[in-house]
């Protein structure tokens, strides 16, 4: 089959590879029809990562099951799914928990796996014609038969759960304002979960202007940090400071002039959050950054603004998104048209086109907010 391989820094194919197999009688192969590139995957094509060279790349994946294990008895041939980024195997105990981005057992000596990344297993992604599911029963979200609402539902498999977990771990209720940093498809759908969520008022912050116009329709109060404090303007807006604040950057977050800073949006939004409030942080950070600017960063450690943080009395929620937490409730409001997180797709391309995709999704080129690939069409 086709597939997306990472060759080095900068450098991925559409090569031939070998078809996946039914390894365990668990397990499902399933046909991809949608799968998305995603800001994660950024992070590993600018050589930020360990990621070994030849993996398949793609962890936002969707399609129709082709094959299964004789084990599995909730999935059958011909079902349409969405298969959440973490791989769980839904016995252990942070399964048990539902903490499935944290699965003990898919990636052992570590917690948490996913489809074709770093330090997160040996799977093999979707940026593919098929992929490999292990422990499919537990792993796929079934999906309405047919093709309606295949832009909104590719975005169940990570970044609209994602986007959620920001809300859910800053703590917001109904009512409550939030910042959010970044108005990269996390960001945004973060600006998504929080007006569903009853928010009063929603801020997102960033310099991309096509970015912040997508975060003006998602219901969101767009801030360009390229125009000025964001802090004084949101400690202005808000009266005091945020309610809540998410961080959807990450440690490659840029400082005005356009350099690093890991620790930039940390920091802000403890400034720009208000006393007692709470953080969520679903960005990246990593436990080791080599390619960093600065000593600290490459060992992980962030000159973070503790005492204030303390000072104040916030809280931070940080982490993996526990995607099987939220996929199926998200799954049913789009199906009840209450949400449509389709809204941010920008480029739809076959999957022999993906390597421009990755190129000018990476430099974030004016109008490319969110590719999606579809690997059973041709090139035009
Ligand atoms: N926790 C999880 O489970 C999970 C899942 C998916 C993605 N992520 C992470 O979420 C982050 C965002 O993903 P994405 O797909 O939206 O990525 P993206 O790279 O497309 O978007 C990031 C945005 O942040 C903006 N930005 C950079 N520095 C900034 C700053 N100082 N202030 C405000 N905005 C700034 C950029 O202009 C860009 O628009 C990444 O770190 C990604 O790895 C985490
Ligand atoms: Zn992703
Ligand atoms: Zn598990």
């Amino acid at each position: 089959m086709k597939a997306l391989v990472y060759n080095g820094p900068f450098d991925v194919s559409v090569n031939d590879v070998a078809d996946p197999t039914i390894e365990a009688p668990t397990d499902a192969v399933v046909r991809m029809t949608t799968t998305n590139i995603c800001g994660s995957d950024l992070h590993m094509y600018e050589g930020r990562t360990n990621v070994e060279v030849g993996k398949v790349l793609g962890h936002e994946n969707m399609g129709i099951v082709e094959e299964v294990g004789n084990a599995v008895t909730g999935v059958k041939v011909g079902d349409r799914v969405s298969l959440p980024f973490n791989i769980g195997c839904g016995t252990c105990t942070n399964c048990e928990k539902g903490l499935t981005g944290f699965c003990l057992q898919a990636n052992p000596g570590s917690a948490g796996a996913a489809y074709g990344y770093a330090s997160m297993g040996p799977y093999n992604g979707g940026q593919a014609e098929y992929l490999r599911v292990p422990w499919a029963d537990f792993n796929c979200l079934q999906l309405p038969p047919g093709t309606e609402h295949e832009l909104d539902y590719t975005m169940l498999s990570d970044i609209f759960p994602t986007g959620w977990h920001g809300i859910e771990l800053a703590k917001m209720q109904p009512g409550e304002t939030v910042v959010i940093y970044g108005a990269g498809p996390v960001g945004l759908m973060s600006a998504l979960s929080a007006r569903i969520q009853g928010a009063s008022q929603v801020f997102v912050v960033d310099q991309q202007a096509d970015r912040l116009k997508l975060a003006e329709k998602a219901g969101a109060t767009p801030i360009d940090r390229s125009t000025g404090d964001v802090v004084e303007q949101i400690n202005e807006l808000t009266g005091g400071g945020a309610d809540r604040g998410v961080d959807a950057v990450g440690y490659q977050a840029h400082n005005p002039d356009g350099k690093e800073e890991p620790e930039i949006v940390l920091n802000e939004l403890v400034h720009a959050v208000k006393p007692t409030g709470g953080i969520g942080v679903v960005g990246v950070y990593m436990p080791q950054d080599p390619g960093a600017e600065n000593e600290l960063a490459k060992e992980g450690k962030l000159a973070f603004d503790y005492g204030t943080f303390f000072f104040k009395g916030q809280s931070m929620g940080t982490g993996q998104c526990n995607t099987k937490m939220y996929n199926l409730r998200l799954r049913n409001l789009i199906t009840e048209g209450k949400a449509d997180p389709g809204f941010i797709v920008s480029q739809e391309l076959p999957l022999d086109e993906a390597v421009q995709g990755y190129d000018q999704f990476d430099k974030r080129v004016d109008g490319w907010t969110k590719v999606v690939l579809h690997p059973g069409q041709k090139s035009s």
